[in-house]
């Protein structure tokens, strides 16, 4: 089998990493790629960087490509699984209309609300006075959500109501979601406890799960600084309920795919479960339509089934008859170094020098091959991946990893994983009012 994966971050590099481990697939192609994923797949420059669904059909067809893998979500609401499918080609990942269910935080709580899923109770709102009315309603700490795709970045939880406020009057001013014609803001009441991330493959009426894995979005240690698109993550959580990912089937994925496909928009490709262990239990914070990154990196380094095998037949709607996944028992962990001013203003053209890794995978995201050598590109730079039989392993050989990596003022967490491996994630009491 002939691969062809879109997008150009860690994410991709982790998906054309495994695509290239599975002996069901021959060759991975890459568009546009990165110097990293170079070294594992051909990298192809696609017109529109990826974006153009056209573009990206026609390079499927030219190239005689078996499947296509779209990591990020910009190139699904720009509609390139219906470009590539219309080709007869098969793609992995939603519709256009399907990947709303990330697109829209809104639609994605109309489809939630009738599936019965549990998530925050929240309201969308178009005017200031109703998220007045939804601030007194829901009280403090204040979740505000732009309605409309934000890269992670639209999200304000705060105790301070004149900073969600704040938040709440910027979004709405700041645009109008595609296809609506009011601006809309969504607010909810706050989730306690731990949040986790669950991968479910849908062919649109199977699901299959992926081993759960644990994201850190601050920027700093201990859960401080700015939100970001994730600092790091590990596999699997030894500390969830043991039945965890089956009730994240059977009362989250299952009736939302459900839902779409009973709204004649059914849902393939891989439906991204954010969720909070609550002490009213599980509800969902937020549904994507795609990958996370680097949630991906660690997942796919413990998978030991072929992972193109399995993406064929969810794109071809042939997951009811797919073997059972195989993990492994090893522990993953992996370290986001981003740039200098990541996430505001990262800083780019910085030298990256990379000394003796070990046994760590270091994976790209943000990086340019500049005549000189290797030098930043992007926000988050590259993620460094290491397993191990526990946790605490895992943890040293990243982070050994990452200190042989030289990029002149660059960022990383240093307590990726450092809760779960001391035994100190807490689940909130069960809350039995
Ligand atoms: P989202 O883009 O919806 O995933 O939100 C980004 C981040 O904001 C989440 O990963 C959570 O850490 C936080 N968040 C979102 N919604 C809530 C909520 N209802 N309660 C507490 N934290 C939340
Ligand atoms: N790791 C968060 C995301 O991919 O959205």
């Amino acid at each position: 089998m002939k691969v062809l994966v879109i997008g150009s971050g860690a994410r991709e590099h982790a998906l054309a990493l495994a695509l290239s481990r599975d002996p069901a697939v021959e060759e991975v192609l890459a568009a546009p790629g990165n110097p990293g994923i170079a070294e594992v797949a051909t990298c192809v420059d696609v017109e529109g960087g990826g974006l153009d669904p056209e573009a990206v059909a026609s390079l499927a067809a030219e190239r005689g490509v078996d499947l296509v893998v779209v990591g990020p979500e910009a190139p699904l609401v720009a509609g390139v699984t219906d470009a590539v499918t219309a080709r007869g080609i098969p793609c992995f990942g939603p519709t256009a209309r399907a990947a709303r269910l990330e697109g829209s935080k809104a639609f994605a709580k109309g489809v939630m609300e009738a599936a019965g899923v549990p998530t925050a109770a929240s309201r969308v709102c178009t005017r200031v006075d109703q998220v007045m009315d939804a601030f007194d309603e829901f009280g403090a700490p204040f979740v505000v959500k732009d309605d409309g795709l934000a890269a992670g970045k639209g999200v304000v939880v705060t105790e301070e109501r004149t900073r969600a406020l704040a938040h709440a009057v910027q979004c709405l001013e700041r645009h109008k979601t595609p296809g609506e014609d009011e601006a809309r803001v969504v607010i909810e009441e706050f989730l306690d406890g731990p949040e986790i991330s669950v991968f479910c493959l849908t062919d649109g009426e199977t699901v299959v799960p992926l081993a759960p894995a644990q994201d850190f979005k601050r920027l700093e240690d201990g859960g401080r600084g700015p939100n970001t698109g994730g600092m790091g993550a590990y596999s699997p959580l030894d500390w969830a309920p043991a039945d965890l990912v089956d009730e994240v089937v059977t009362t989250i994925a299952q009736p939302t795919v459900d839902e779409m496909r009973r709204r004649g928009i059914p849902f393939a490709g891989v439906l991204y479960v954010g969720l909070a262990l609550t002490s009213r239990g599980l509800r969902v914070v937020e549904f994507n339509a795609r990958f996370g990154d680097p949630e991906t990196q660690v997942v796919l380094a413990r998978l030991k089934s072929g992972l193109g095998r399995v993406l064929h037949a969810a794109a071809l709607g042939e997951l009811a008859r797919a073997e059972p996944l195989e993990w492994s028992d090893d522990h993953a962990v992996t370290v986001v170094v981003a740039a200098r001013g990541y996430p505001e203003a990262p800083r780019k053209g910085d030298p990256i020098t990379i000394g003796e890794v070990g046994e760590a995978e270091i994976l790209h995201a943000g990086t340019h091959e500049a005549h000189d050598g290797l030098v930043t590109s992007g926000g988050r730079v590259l993620s460094v991946v290491a397993t191990g039989p526990r946790l605490e392993d895992a943890r040293q050989r990243a982070y050994a990893a990452v200190a042989a990596v030289d990029i002149p003022g660059s960022q990383h967490r240093t307590d990726i994983g450092l809760a779960a491996a001391q035994h100190r994630v807490a689940l909130p009491g069960k809350d039995d009012a």
